[in-house]
């Protein structure tokens, strides 16, 4: 890990600008390995150096991994004009400047996203070749039937001609199906669900990979995890 300036590592740490960060450190706010440092320009090694801020440990993290249970009407973004994104909903203490969702849901879907600033972790859990299934619960507007399962027994293609990747679709009662994707087209689901007839009354992503959404996080709530208890992510593959 190279070393960076003092005040680049307190701002991105504590979230704060640069310009916050110096003067904080001209006002001896800020000790590495238990001396006050009053310059900015100070060249720290962040794995190593112990920091403290107002005698506070801040404890350095390369990259963050938030799960968020995402609530409907909220859009997979990282900043929009007008409407609220998930990175509006993470809460201050989590904050970071470059955070984004690895992926989209739609505005009205539910369930597990990640919200992160590490580009390669994002760039592994969507990479196609990677064949990471997402599992849905869908609440449809009809019944599933013998027909239903035979359309999602083999590859299906979509009103636009597109040829989706095999989908897996288990009934779970009449009226709601989980459904295994492994890829990330735009309203897929929707989509596929389409050509079977049905329309989707709530869709909710419930795992990827390996890796479920915690039971006790409320819609709209967030926790941070280390990149490990995301590994189950990559430990199941297929279905
Ligand atoms: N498929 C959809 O149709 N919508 C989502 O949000 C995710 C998958």
């Amino acid at each position: 890990m190279p070393n960076i300036r003092l005040d680049k590592l307190i701002a991105s740490q504590l979230n704060i600008s640069r310009k916050e960060a110096r003067l904080a450190i001209r006002k001896g706010r800020v000790s590495v390995n238990g001396e006050v440092v009053k310059n900015p320009e100070f060249s720290a090694e962040p794995e190593k150096d112990t920091l403290l801020f107002d005698g506070q440990a801040v404890c350095y993290k390369k990259y963050i991994y938030i799960v968020m249970n995402k609530p409907a009407g909220v859009l997979s973004a990282s900043s929009d004009k007008s409407r609220e994104t998930v990175v509006d909903l993470v809460p201050e203490n989590l904050r970071r400047k470059g955070l984004f969702p690895v992926g989209r849901l739609d505005k009205d879907t539910t369930g597990l996203l990640v919200i992160t600033d590490d580009g390669d972790f994002a760039h592994r859990v969507l990479s196609p070749q990677k064949s990471i299934f997402k599992t849905y619960k869908a609440l449809l507007d009809g019944d599933i039937t013998e027909e239903t399962l035979d359309i999602f027994s083999r590859e299906i293609t979509l009103a636009d001609g597109t040829v989706c990747r095999r989908a897996y679709l288990k009934k779970l009662d009449t009226r709601t199906a989980e459904i295994k994707i492994c890829e990330g087209r735009y309203h897929q689901i929707k989509r596929m669900l389409g050509v079977a007839g049905l329309g989707v009354n709530s869709l909710e992503r419930r795992a990827i990979g390996g890796y479920f959404l915690p039971d006790y996080l409320k819609e709209g709530e967030c926790i941070e995890v280390s990149l490990s208890e995301l590994g189950p992510i990559f430990n199941l593959k297929t279905v």
